[in-house]
């Protein structure tokens, strides 16, 4: 175990990821955004200086248990205030956990602008073997910026504007160089804002081996098609052939049913919902043309995460002390197109929720001028809990809980219905993952115990969505506080208190 060390200053810097040249918000004026690789054990130092001028921020650290480092969770508005222009915060925490994670700014939609990176964990007793690894981040793209974007109504379903492309490792030009022979950890990252992506790497068998930091029992692949929603990740295996003579395309395909044809949207003539890169095993071979595709069928034509195994079989969490049932729709709340859980619409704090449940207690209904409408669920310590998300809208949603990797217990196609209890076919070891995505007129059931005390938010991972109200707030175990997680000190709010904070998200 060591520490590892970074001094970061958040700036804009002009770069052309598709072509298009526009602002993005980089790191000591570099973009992409570095990855940062720790192990197992380390504490991550990160000092972030807000150099923006124009906009506040934060870093979230996503899929960090943040187990006693609540407050270092970076969501605006939950854990923290954001950070003014020219001011700074110092994050620390320790990573407890393998796999492959991600950092990006929590506040007001802003990571789709480019603040976003990958965040390797190494293990050196992880279940299998390998040569190297590298990694590939998914995402789409925007040529305006985000709060251009978000100026107008377009946040409700149907109303989002289009992704301009598709990026892997923010680029439209990605060359992995390989060696033959080898096996390779390839590491995937969705960084992105809205669809989902589906992605595979021509002529190589891959095998799963991991997904949101749970390590998996190997799931062959094959060469069908992977998805990973906005906020997910995987980890597979693939051996590169021992014939240099043939390069070979990564393709990854934006889900253009979430885009277009749930909405009843049309898809605009020559719209290119697909990203390539390439597996280069000598560059002086050419590189194959990039597949023109786009039809995906929901239901069948990738595999489907649920019929995953953890490797280590921890058992389905059972009793069930606590069940909660949430109701997603889209909605006009006071005429504003908004989303709501369960009728209501998340409307953001002044005062960080960890802040208030520290200081006047769990109970936030008392002043939502101060408070926000942060749809507080609140948890004992180490109580079993189960959340059904029912998704009474007509697009997908990728939800996402801080703090946890919660068992998934089952989880519909399309169109699939909402709960009316279990199936008979739970797997008694159901995989477990941080962000699940939950499909149109269906349903998910996640499970997790109580043991991690903290303000964690549970929301679709959209930014869009976000930003319209698509959010919980899950205050776990406040009996425990401050012993177990403390707020922030008061000058950290003082501070921020110059600045006008973020409505909502
Ligand atoms: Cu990727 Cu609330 O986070």
């Amino acid at each position: 175990a060591k520490d590892v060390y970074f001094n970061w200053n958040i700036t804009w810097v002009n770069a052309a990821p598709d072509g298009f040249e526009r602002p993005v918000i980089g790191i000591n004026g570099q973009w992409p955004c570095p990855q940062i690789d720790v192990d197992v054990g380390d504490q991550l130092i990160v000092d972030v200086y807000n150099g923006l001028g124009n906009e506040s921020t934060s870093i979230h650290w996503h899929g960090m248990r943040q187990e006693g480092s609540g407050v270092m969770d970076g969501a605006v508005g939950v854990t923290q205030c954001a950070l003014p222009p020219g001011s700074q915060m110092q994050y620390h925490f320790d990573i407890t956990e393998p796999g492959t994670y991600w950092y990006h700014s929590h506040n007001a939609a802003q990571y789709p602008d480019g603040l976003r990176g990958a965040l390797i964990v190494h293990d050196p007793n992880a279940p299998f073997e390998y040569d190297d690894e590298f990694t590939l981040t998914l995402s789409d793209w925007n040529h305006q910026q985000m709060p251009d974007l978000l100026s107008g109504p377009v946040v409700l379903g149907g109303k989002e504007p289009f992704p301009d492309s598709a990026l892997i490792n923010d680029s439209t030009n990605t060359k992995i160089k390989v060696l033959p022979n080898k096996t390779y950890l390839v590491h995937i990252i969705c960084i992105g804002n809205w669809p989902g992506h589906f992605w595979v790497i021509d002529g190589h068998e891959m095998t799963v081996v991991e997904v949101d930091g749970v390590y998996t029992e190997p799931y062959p692949a094959g060469d069908k098609f992977l998805r990973v929603a906005t906020g997910q990740r995987m980890s597979v295996l693939i051996k590169t052939k021992a014939d240099t003579s043939k390069n070979f395309a990564i393709w990854d395909t934006m889900d253009v049913n979430m885009l277009f044809f749930f909405e009843n949207r049309t898809m605009p003539e020559n719209y290119n919902p697909n990203a390539t890169a390439w597996l280069v095993y000598d560059e002086a071979k050419p590189l194959p043309e990039p597949p023109v595709f786009y039809s995906i069928d929901q239901s069948t034509d990738f595999v489907d995460d649920v019929t995953l195994v953890p490797a280590d079989h921890e058992p389905l969490l059972e009793p069930v002390d606590h069940q909660i049932i949430l109701d997603t729709a889209g909605a006009l709340v006071d005429g504003v197109p908004r989303f709501t859980v369960n009728n209501k619409t998340y409307i953001g704090p002044k005062v960080p929720s960890l802040y208030t449940a520290n200081t006047v207690g769990a109970e936030f209904s008392s002043n939502p001028e101060v408070y926000g409408q942060v749809n507080p669920f609140i948890l004992k310590h180490n109580e079993i809990v189960e959340i059904v998300i029912n998704n009474h809208h007509n697009n997908l949603h990728p939800w996402h809980l801080h703090g946890h990797q919660f068992q998934v217990l089952q989880r519909t196609p399309v169109d699939g219905g909402y709960y009316t209890g279990l199936s008979s076919n739970v797997s008694a070891t159901p995989i477990r993952r941080d962000t699940i995505m939950v499909q149109n007129h269906g349903h998910a059931v996640i499970r997790f115990k109580a043991d991690n005390p903290g303000v964690w938010m549970l929301h679709c991972h959209v930014e869009w969505h976000v930003e319209a109200g698509l959010m919980a707030t899950i205050i776990e175990a406040p009996e425990t506080f401050p012993n177990t997680v403390h707020a922030p000190p008061k000058s950290h709010y003082d501070a921020c208190a110059a600045y006008p904070q973020p409505v909502s998200g």
